[in-house]
This record gives C-alpha cells, structure tokens and sequence, in this order.
C-alpha cells in the first residue's frame, strides 16, 4: 500500500502559491529562489536513490517523494514552485542539475541578496569597486542598489582592451587603483593645469643639428646610469607638476655638472612653497612652476620631504641653503637654493631628441584617457574606446626614445617615459608610447631648462 502523507497540508501548499516566499534577486532585477536551510539534515540520497539524473517528476505528482526523516520530501517540479521547504535537499543538484552556492553562515532570513556571487542581508552596505551598494527589501523580496560613478579600473573597458587585437600594449589590473573613481584617478594622479596657455606662449628656440645623424634609439638612464633619477610616486596628489619638474631639475644639475651636484630636488618645496595661482595637490601650471625655480630657487629632498600634502611653506627664508636649514649640498661651493634659467619649449620631434641627447630628460605633458591608467607593458597608443570618458592633463619626463621591431610591419617609433605613480606601475615606472604622431599631444608642450650649476674646486 501506497503511503500517503499530506504534503505539509493541501491547502496551505496551494495558498502559499500567492505568497512567493523565499525570493531572492540575483544582481539587479533577475529573480531566483532562495535556498532553504539544509544543514542538520542526513546527507541523502533523496531523490538520486529514486530517479535519474535529471528525471524527476516534473509538475505536481504527490507520490514524486523520498523519504526523510520521520516524513516526506518531493521530488517534482511543484515543490520548486511553492515552498521550497518541501523539496528533497538534494533536488536542485539532482533533479535540475544546478548547483547552489553554500551560504556561509546560513541563512537565516528570507530577505537576501545574492551580488557578484555573495549574499547580503537586508541593509547591509558594501563596496563593488568604486562604487558603494545597499542590500533592500522591497516589499517580500531585496535587491541590491549601487551608485554609478565611472570606476578608474572599469571592467568592460579592461575586458574591450584585452580583447583589441591591434592594441600594441597590455592592460591590466593595478590593486593601488581598483576601488577609485575615475574622477579621482584625474583629480590626484594627474595635475597639470591648462598646458595650451602655460606652454605654447613659450617660443621654440631655434635649433642647428642634422637630424639624420640622430640615432635610433637612446635611454638616458643607460648613458648617464648614476645621473637619472629613479620613478617617484606621487600618491593620491594632483602634483604632477611639481613632481616632474623637480625630476627634469635634478637630471640635469646630476648631468651639467658632472656629477657634482647630483641631487633630488624637492617637489614637495614646490607643492608648499609655489602657492601663488598654483593648487598643489589639485594641480599647477608648469610657468609658474619654472619661474618660481628661476626666482627663489628650491632645496632637494633630504632638506624638505615629500608629505604628499597641501602643508604650509616650511622654508622661510629662502635666501640660503643654510638660513632655510639644509645640511650640507654635495658641492661645498653651493650656498644658494638650486635655481635654473629660463625654461625653452622644443618645437618638434628631433628637436626633442637633440635636446634629450644634448642635455638629458626633458618634461612633457600628455593627455591622459582612461586606459592609460591600465598600461602594464608595450607601446602606449590611447584606444578609441576611451575617449568618450573623461580626461586630464599629467606631466611626464621623457628620458629616450626607440623603435620597436615588427616582422610585418614597418618598426613602431616611440619615447621611453617616466611616470610618477610608482615603480610597480607600467614598465618598472616607465612607459613606452607611439612617437612621432603627438599621440596624446605628447610632443606639444615639451620644456627643457638649464641648471644654474655652481663650479667645483
Ligand atoms: C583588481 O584588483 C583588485 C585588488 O587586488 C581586486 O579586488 C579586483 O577583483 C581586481 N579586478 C579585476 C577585474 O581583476
Ligand atoms: C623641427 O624644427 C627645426 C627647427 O628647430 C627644423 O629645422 C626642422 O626642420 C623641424 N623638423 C620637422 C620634421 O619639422
């Protein structure tokens, strides 16, 4: 005789139909049941002692049981519709081939959502990269609210890129980035005000040189290994602008004078000090920046530390390296704070070369797009995919140049450049993008200066 059990009881089985618990919602709107709380139960087999893989019943058939326990679970397809409490532990698995996520710890409530593979109770807030997200109850079920801000690491964009075959570079995933928004990423990785009115009302100096007895290729840290100085990192600070000023200084004290007054020079006395019409960490223009060094000169970085901060100008008295209280520079003969000449702007590409040859790295500034911030190794050229989102200027120092070799293709031409974000960036610090093109209008503002060396005994 066939064993007949109420299934919980007929009635409160058919009304529950109206009263679609357990919902869950999957990612934004799709809807999924929830999974009752198995744990303490025998480990089966349930249905999987009954019917094949995949078999069971489906609609309602109240003998599509197995037991448990001291009673019954089902295992037609009816039991997935009402009350999930009356279907085998082991249904989905078995019967519908889905494997269900463990919840750890079990739920205990009904009200969940279920989020890039995680459950959170209702009111919870968490982050999904830049953005932050809210777990609601909407009536009987909960889904999840984020806000929309544009990430610095968008993942489509990281996906679109991976997937261009003609890139000539490699994306990738910086962890210093992921949870940023790209406003920020422009906001205090970048930092050059306006280079069209600080730079272009500069004249080009007239220059005399064959440009066909320009090599190929040149790195300056291989030419000059100890007078380069090494990639900084200037942190959620819009300073480029001090930065690589400071960089592009200290080069060529380092290299003008032989090595006697190699020094790095100190962005953060820039940053601090060079207030007027500057914004620090929110940006600056790269005039000002020369014609403060010009005026009052700066002291290096032992002498007034990187902090990465709007602070208040710690040097007073800027007349002297001693009565702004520095120790001794490398040169004993040097008293005053290191000032330079007139900051010159270099018209074209060989004249950038000529200049890099003839007097070391030289500041330049680019546009910076959204997938610049991804680049990881190769020849940077910006992706058309990125330019709809929004931009910034950033202030870079170009130390060299070279041609890459393509079987196919003629060679890609490109300058070897120093960034500031850090040594785990890029190409150790560095990066590579297309020369010769003004991609991201890297060769139109392009400034090179003189060091005010002082002689050695
Ligand atoms: C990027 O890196 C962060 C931090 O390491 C990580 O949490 C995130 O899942 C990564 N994102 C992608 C798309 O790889
Ligand atoms: C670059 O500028 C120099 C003058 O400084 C000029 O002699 C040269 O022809 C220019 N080169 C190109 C490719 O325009």
């Amino acid at each position: 005789m066939k064993e007949f059990k109420p299934r919980g009881t007929l009635m409160s089985r058919d009304s529950s139909l109206t009263l679609k618990a357990s919902l869950l919602i999957l990612g934004s709107l799709s809807i999924a049941h929830a999974m009752p709380d198995y744990s303490g139960l025998p480990p089966g087999p349930y249905c999987a002692g009954r019917y094949a893989t995949g078999r069971c019943c489906a609609g309602r058939q109240d003998d599509c049981s197995a037991p448990i326990l001291s009673t019954t679970c089902y295992c037609d397809d009816f039991c997935n519709r009402t009350r999930e409490e009356d279907c085998c532990p082991d249904y989905w698995s078995h019967c519908k081939l889905i494997t269900l996520p463990t919840i750890d710890p079990p739920i205990s409530e009904i009200r969940q959502c279920f989020y890039e593979g995680k459950y959170y109770r209702h009111g919870d807030t968490f982050k999904s990269n830049c953005n932050t997200c809210k777990c609601s109850s909407l009536g009987i079920a909960a889904k999840v609210l984020c806000e929309e801000n544009r990430c610095l690491i968008d993942v489509d964009l990281l996906e679109e890129l991976a997937n261009q075959r003609d890139l000539g570079w490699r994306p990738g995933n910086y962890s210093e980035f992921w949870g940023r928004t790209l406003l920020q990423g422009i906001e205090l990785r970048l930092g050059t005000l306006n280079p069209s009115r600080s730079v272009s009302k500069m004249h080009p100096v007239k220059r005399h040189y064959n440009p066909d007895a320009l090599p190929r290729e040149f790195d300056a840290r291989l030419t000059w290994p100890r007078d380069i100085s090494s990639v900084k990192d200037q942190g959620w600070c819009g300073a480029s602008w001090a930065v690589s000023t400071a960089q592009v200084a200290s080069d060529r004290f380092a290299l003008m004078s032989k090595g006697a007054e190699a020094v790095y020079l100190s962005a953060q006395n820039l940053i601090s000090c060079n207030n007027r019409g500057q914004q620090g960490c929110s940006g600056g223009y790269l005039d000002r920046a020369w014609f403060y060094m010009r005026k009052f000169g700066v002291v290096d970085e032992g002498c007034y530390r990187w902090s990465g901060i709007n602070d208040k100008c710690k040097i007073r008295k800027r007349t002297n390296l001693k009565a702004a209280g520095c120790r001794r520079p490398p040169n004993p003969l040097r008293t005053e704070l290191y000032k330079v000449g007139p900051a010159y702007r270099l018209g074209n590409e060989t004249d950038i070369m000529q200049e890099i040859i003839i007097s070391g790295p030289v500041q330049a500034t680019m546009r910076v797009h959204q997938d610049f911030f991804t680049y990881q190794t190769g020849i940077y050229r910006h992706s058309r995919v990125a330019e709809i989102y929004p931009s910034g200027y950033h202030s870079v120092r170009i130390v060299g140049w070279g041609e890459s070799l393509n079987y196919n293709y003629p060679p890609t031409k490109y300058w070897i450049v120093a960034n500031s974000w850090g040594s785990d960036w890029g190409e150790n610090g560095f990066f590579k993008i297309q020369k010769g093109i003004d991609e991201c209008e890297i060769e139109s503002y392009v400034l090179g200066i003189w060091p005010k060396t002082v002689p050695t005994n």
